[in-house]
């Protein structure tokens, strides 16, 4: 597995495998690796010739006071995981190859699909998260590339991307890969100490206990939130950051479930920020 800090040299590597006729999978991420992001490596591992995974804790998806500086890194052990899964290349640029003295050429989906949730609580995130993705896919090329379901509004966001600016390359959602107990996957939930480890559960509860209720009838998106909010608020250190019921499609809100819906949360326990969401179809 090579391991790659410099744009021009894997550029020249991505375009020699493309002239070779090989399908190369990208798969993005900030470090810090658990079973999630395996699950990403994995399927593109099933699916392409070459797998290449990028590591880069991107500074213009942090706004002020978040947790840039303090995100967890580990380098050493990302790449011995990328290892076993027979990656072929790893690409872990410093950020000042990505974004050197100067720069100043942003990517931005405007409209609702960017606007709420994780949008309108982190806002500029979208902004940061479709110039770095935009910039990988132009020095990788991939055919292919994988991002989780969990951050569900980004895979909608870089889909409009990807279709409005014509990029020439396949996106695949993979599923939200959960711990036993039902939480989801996320290289945050270092943060959580043990009450809040254990409150965080209320996240997935509450998301099946609403799936439950549109199974049972509800349809009502205004009762289904309270009951949400009402099981997270017995938590006591969780602070609702936002839940909401959309269109799955586009995210445009709805007063009533219909069809394929996003049920969207995230909370806050203490400083960390989670999210989490499932799709209901009915
Ligand atoms: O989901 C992430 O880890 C990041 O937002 C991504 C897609 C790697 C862009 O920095």
């Amino acid at each position: 597995m090579q391991i790659v800090n410099n744009i021009s040299e894997i550029q020249e590597w991505c375009r020699e495998k493309k002239l070779e006729g090989k399908k190369i999978g990208l798969v993005p991420t900030m470090g810090y690796l658990h079973e999630g992001h395996l699950s990403l490596v994995r399927e593109a591992r099933r699916d392409c010739d070459i797998v290449v995974v990028s590591i880069f804790v991107n500074p213009a998806q942090f706004g002020a006071g978040e947790d840039y500086e303090v995100y967890p890194r580990n380098m050493e052990r990302d790449c011995a995981l990328l290892e076993r899964e027979m990656v072929d290349l790893v690409f872990a640029p410093e950020v000042k190859e990505m974004y050197p003295a100067g720069y100043q050429t942003y990517v931005e989906v405007f409209g609702q699909i960017s606007n709420k949730m994780c949008g309108a609580s982190r806002p500029g995130h979208f902004r940061g998260v479709c110039t770095v993705v935009s910039k990988l896919f132009n020095i990788c090329q991939p055919d292919i590339a994988y991002f989780g379901q969990k951050d569900a509004q980004q895979v909608m966001v870089l889909e409009k991307m990807v279709r409005e600016l014509n990029f020439p390359l396949k996106i695949v959602r993979v599923p939200i890969v959960r711990e036993e107990d039902g939480l989801a996957m996320s290289s945050r939930n270092v943060y959580l100490d043990q009450q809040q480890r254990q409150e965080a559960l209320v996240l997935y509860k509450a998301l099946k206990s609403a799936e439950e209720n549109i199974t049972q009838g509800e349809r009502d998106t205004r009762k289904i939130k309270d009951s949400i909010e009402k099981m997270i608020k017995g938590c006591p250190q969780a602070d609702v950051d936002y839940i909401e019921i959309s269109d799955a499609a586009d995210l445009a809100d709805i007063d009533e479930i219909r069809g394929q819906v996003l049920i969207a949360l995230a909370v806050r326990f203490g400083n960390t920020r989670l999210i989490d969401n499932l799709i209901v179809e009915v």
